[in-house]
């Protein structure tokens, strides 16, 4: 074990995809300062993430970002104990700019560089609001790229249950958005249009429902745009709101079973899509149903930031210490699961 305390400073550091953020945590639990440059604007014309100016915009933007980060902090930059920054899964040219950055700030202030994986990092989202969170948990992560159902045991110990077998939750939100022209990002834009609409009025499948952890989210997409090729009239409003009441209702039907399985204390939610109103709600009335803890971070602890990578570097750095300078970027790094 690396001797950090509740004093060790860390410096978090993301770029894996759209979102250019600094953050400085103390003792992997303090939040103070994170700042998060979001380039949506720039991929929005392009309706999703174009690589190529998502890197070119990290490099113009990193080193303004940290510097806020640490001037908001109050703090002087020798104050920080180690540089953590995501190393994978990402967008390679995206990530090689965060992780070639804070191996030049880890050297250049002769501190420890750490190596987090952007996935591990989500977990912690919800430690940084909570510390109290007790073991062992099933955390439900649903981002654009990734839709897992992972026990955690304790600090680094995974076990996935359950896990997409085609497309991520996310990446459905996104995909049916772009079908109904509702605008990009997808996941607020369905959220926002299903306010409007009634999610009774179309039933839509709810794929494996009834079998074990995985879930599968292509054929409910398929089943939307046929639905709307065969009603064109059909309300937008009421195709987001029942798309939306299928994916909630596949999400936390295994969830909740997965925290039955596992004998888990409580459901803790994590990825960009935690943000979403309608899975906040259904996954809090199923907590209290079952008499579990739920945790939602908050909706900016949800998306990608740079607070929960320092908080997950805090506790690699702990249990692994620092990383070598000689480490890539990893675009398709998997989570460290108890073999
Ligand atoms: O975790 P994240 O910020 O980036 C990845 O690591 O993928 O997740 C982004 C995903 C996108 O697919 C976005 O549409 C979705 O999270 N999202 C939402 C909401 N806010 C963001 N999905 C549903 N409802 C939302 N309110
Ligand atoms: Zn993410």
């Amino acid at each position: 074990m690396y001797p950090v305390t509740a004093d060790t400073l860390v410096l978090g550091i993301e770029t894996s995809c759209d979102e250019t953020a600094a953050a400085l945590v103390m003792g992997g639990a303090d939040v103070i300062s994170s700042v998060v440059s979001s380039q949506v604007d720039l991929h929005a014309d392009f309706g999703g993430v174009v690589p190529e100016i998502a890197s070119r915009a990290h490099l113009d933007v990193l080193n303004p970002v940290v510097a806020r980060a640490i001037v908001e902090a109050g703090v002087d930059e020798r104050r920080i104990d180690a540089v953590a920054c995501t190393v994978g899964p990402g967008l390679i040219g995206a990530l090689l700019v965060g992780v070639s950055a804070a191996k030049a700030f880890a050297l250049a202030w002769d501190v420890p560089f750490v190596a987090v994986n952007h996935m591990e990092a989500h977990l912690y989202a919800a430690f940084l609001e909570d510390p109290t969170l007790e073991f062992p948990l099933v955390v439900l992560l649903v981002s654009g790229g990734h839709t897992m159902i992972v026990e955690m045991r304790d600090h680094g110990d995974y076990t996935l249950l359950g896990r997409t077998i085609d497309d991520a939750a996310g990446e459905a939100f996104d995909k049916v958005a772009r079908f109904l022209d509702l605008g990009y990002p997808g996941g607020p834009a369905i959220d926002a249009a299903a306010l409007e609409g009634d999610p009774e009025a179309i039933r839509f499948p709810r794929a494996m429902l009834d079998d074990g952890l995985d879930v599968s989210f292509s054929g409910l997409k398929t089943a939307v745009m046929n639905h709307v090729r065969r009603n064109p009239d059909v309300s937008s409003a009421d195709v987001a709101a029942s798309f939306q009441a299928a994916v909630v209702d596949v999400l936390v039907t295994k969830a909740r079973r997965a925290a039955r399985q596992v004998g888990a204390t409580g459901i803790v939610l994590g990825g960009g899509v935690a943000a979403n109103s309608l899975l906040r709600e259904e996954l809090l009335g199923a907590c209290a149903a079952d008499d579990l803890q739920g945790f939602l971070p908050s909706r900016e602890m949800c998306t990608d930031n740079a607070a929960m990578i320092a908080a997950a570097g805090w506790h690699r750095l702990r249990i692994d210490g620092p990383s070598p300078l000689d480490t890539g970027a990893h675009p398709n790094l998997a989570l460290p699961l108890r073999p």
